[in-house]
């Protein structure tokens, strides 16, 4: 336990004022436990005004070992604690692919109402109609962005968004007396999630090669000549793609796939770089995925509880996920139950409620100038990071002499710097140091940084990490090995990876 006699006067971080002003400079935080003093308390419970029951010995288990905390002292060791976490909230966080936004408080405010935050999943659905129709209007929403006919709201993440998909081709094909389509086709710079989600539904994955970061059409037709068009389930592809660009020939795609007699998947990681401007039903998707948090700014979750809804054409709509929120002739709402083709549930009860409130929220604040407007300054950014960097920065998909912009983000592969001795690792972990997460790495090329700005950072941010890019730049030609100690300037300084995800220490022991 710590006593007063053992605090230690503080050190000199020798950080940038910066970093300081943003995320403190507390280089350990005792455990919660080390804080316990016996008799403290953080909440005043109220007078007992029942009578006393002594709960029976079967339901009492072991004493329970918990700190004896104050209520400001609780709070004083969370504060610490979140202060030393990079955040949305708190620095800048360009991690390409994974969209790292600002999400408006008022989607917390809407999520939080009680109306929405008490309802109990079990109630009848006359008893909640007011988030049916708000269900169902963010499932209306969904299906005019997408262009597509129907949407289901239940997946918990774009992963999952994934799989219920591909179990929904499956089980189209199934019925179509046509179970032998199993392949699945993906370009090299697909998201590491495709092929995972195509393994777990029982699809085998084949390889489509890209030239300078687009999807090599030739290359697609000679996958379906050799393997047979009737062993094609779909081609799984992310547009705008892993590389930054717009995949302009997806429409021909589409057509290949079509006349192979398969579906056009949409990754619909990347649709705030396209929100309002072309719509994945129009340029030939079948089915496809959102990402609730990266395109319509709700929290993530890892993997759920976030939301990844799916969008699909009215031929595979009868194996959508049950149940399946619907609106009667007379403007009520309910849960449709009733879908004898469905592949069955995915998650609980509707999907992740309160998510899909925020989601609600952030489209309807927006409505359709504020969609296309996020499209507009999701480009915008990337491209204006990318014409101010690319003479320090190789960018090896970017040229807009030659009409190659990119869209949402960029990829860097910085080799003139990496020739001057100093790895990527290097390089990112000296970002943190200027309290700029790193962007994404060795994805989808080896040695790339990949950058994703948003359209929610100002361009004082923007400014502002151009120069510190330009300022590591200069680090690396005049002292290359200030990087290989990099982050100096932070609360953890560079951290042995393998050994963290090898051999993670997850419990406190005393
Ligand atoms: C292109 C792409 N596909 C799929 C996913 C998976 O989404 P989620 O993390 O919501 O499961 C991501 C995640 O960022 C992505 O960037």
């Amino acid at each position: 336990m710590t006593t007063i006699t053992e605090v230690k006067p503080p050190t000199s971080g020798g950080g940038s004022k910066a970093r300081a002003s943003t995320r403190g400079e507390r280089a350990v935080e005792p455990l919660i436990f080390e804080k316990s003093v016996p008799g403290q308390r953080a909440v005043d419970l109220p007078p007992l005004d029942v009578p006393q029951a002594e709960l029976p010995d079967e339901l009492l288990g072991a004493p329970v070992e918990l700190p004896e905390v104050g209520q400001h002292d609780v709070m004083a060791h969370y504060t610490h604690l979140s202060n030393r976490n990079f955040s949305v909230d708190g620095n800048f966080y360009p991690l390409g692919s994974c969209t790292m936004k600002h999400n408006p408080r008022i989607n917390e405010w809407a999520a939080a109402l009680p109306g929405f935050a008490s309802l109990h999943p079990l109630q009848d659905d006359t008893q909640i109609q007011g988030a049916l129709r708000l269900l169902y209007e963010v499932r209306c929403f969904l299906e005019e962005i997408s262009g597509l006919d129907e949407v289901s709201l239940q997946p918990a993440a774009g992963a999952h968004g994934e799989y219920t998909a591909l179990k929904i081709i499956r089980a189209y094909f199934k019925d179509h007396g046509q179970p032998q389509r199993h392949l699945v086709l993906a370009p090299d710079n697909a998201h590491g999630t495709n092929p995972a989600s195509c393994a777990m539904c029982g699809c085998d994955v084949v390889q489509v090669k890209t030239v300078h970061g687009h999807t090599d059409l030739d290359d697609l037709r000679r996958i379906i000549n050799e393997h047979g068009a009737d062993t094609v389930a779909a081609f799984m592809i992310t547009n705008p793609n892993t590389a930054g660009l717009f995949d302009s020939k997806i429409a021909e795609a589409a057509d290949i796939m079509h006349d192979a007699g398969a579906k056009l998947y949409l990754d619909g990681a990347n649709m705030n770089a396209i929100l309002g401007k072309t719509r994945p039903g129009d340029f030939g998707a079948d089915i496809m995925h959102f990402n609730t948090h990266k395109t319509f700014s709700t929290p993530h979750g890892c993997g759920g509880p976030g939301a990844g809804p799916i969008a699909v054409r009215k031929e595979l709509a009868p194996y959508l996920p049950i149940p399946q929120v619907i609106m009667a002739d007379d403007g009520s709402f309910s849960l449709d139950r009733d879908r004898p083709k469905t592949i069955g549930k995915v998650r609980s009860f509707v999907g992740q409620f309160g998510v899909l409130v925020r989601c609600w929220a952030y489209i309807s604040a927006c409505g359709p100038e504020g969609l296309r407007n996020i499209a507009e300054k999701s480009v915008l950014s990337a491209n204006y990071l990318a014409v101010r960097l690319r003479r320090v920065y190789e960018m090896p998909f970017f040229d807009p002499e030659h009409g190659r912009f990119c869209a949402h983000e960029f990829v860097t592969v910085p080799k003139r710097l990496l020739d001057k001795g100093v790895s990527l690792n290097d390089i990112a972990k000296r970002m943190i140091d200027y309290d700029i997460h790193p962007p994404t790495m060795h994805w989808p090329v080896h040695d790339c940084l990949m950058v994703e700005p948003t359209e929610t950072e100002s361009k004082r941010t923007l400014d502002r990490f151009v120069a510190v890019m330009l300022q590591i730049a200069q680090e690396i030609e005049n002292d290359p090995a200030l990087l290989a100690q990099a982050p100096t300037d932070a609360v953890i300084s560079r951290a042995d990876e393998v050994a963290a995800a090898r051999n993670p220490q997850l419990v406190w022991d005393r």
